[in-house]
C-alpha cells in the first residue's frame, strides 16, 4: 500500500529567467486532475491532513518552504520531507497522513483526482485502521 505511494521529480525548465514546472496527467498518473487546492500559512506547530481518503489520488507539491508528511497504511508509515517546487509526491487511496512541521512560509499544494466530497474522507484513525484491514 504505502509501496504505491511514491516521490518523483516534476518535469521543470530552467534558464536565465527563472524555472518552470508542470504536471501532466500521464501513464504515471493516469488519472485527471479536477481539484487544486493549498495550505499556507501554516502555524509550524499546526498538524493537518490527519484523514484518509477512500477513492481519492493526490499529489502534493510543497510550493514554498517545507512540509513532513507521514503516510501510514494501517502497518507501515514512513515521513518524506517535501521542500522543492520540482519534487512530487503521489499518495494513492487508503493513506492516512499527517502533515507537520509547515516552515518557512511553507505553501503546499495539492492536485486532486476528484471534487471534494466528505464522503470520500475517513477522520477517524481507528476506523481507518479496520477498514485498512480489510484490504489486505
Ligand atoms: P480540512 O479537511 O480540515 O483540511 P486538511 O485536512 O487539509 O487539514 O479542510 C478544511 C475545510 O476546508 C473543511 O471545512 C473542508 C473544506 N474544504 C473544501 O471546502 N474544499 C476542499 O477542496 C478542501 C480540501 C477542503
Amino acid at each position: 500500500m504505502i509501496g504505491n505511494c511514491k516521490t518523483f521529480k516534476i518535469n521543470s525548465i530552467t534558464d536565465t529567467r527563472g524555472s518552470l514546472s508542470f504536471i501532466e496527467s500521464s501513464d504515471d498518473f493516469p488519472f485527471e486532475f479536477k481539484r487544486l487546492y493549498y495550505l499556507y500559512n501554516v502555524p509550524s506547530c499546526e498538524v493537518r491532513g490527519a484523514h484518509a481518503h477512500k477513492k481519492l489520488e493526490q499529489i502534493l507539491v510543497c510550493l514554498n518552504g517545507s512540509v513532513d508528511v507521514i503516510l501510514f497504511d494501517g502497518k507501515d508509515k514512513t515521513k518524506i520531507t517535501l521542500s522543492s517546487p520540482d519534487l512530487g509526491l503521489y499518495v494513492c487511496p487508503m493513506i492516512w497522513r499527517d502533515l507537520h512541521n509547515f516552515k518557512n512560509d511553507a505553501v503546499l499544494a495539492v492536485i486532486a483526482s476528484e471534487h471534494y466530497d466528505e464522503t470520500d474522507y475517513i477522520r477517524d484513525i481507528n476506523e481507518f485502521i479496520k477498514l485498512a484491514k480489510h484490504i489486505d
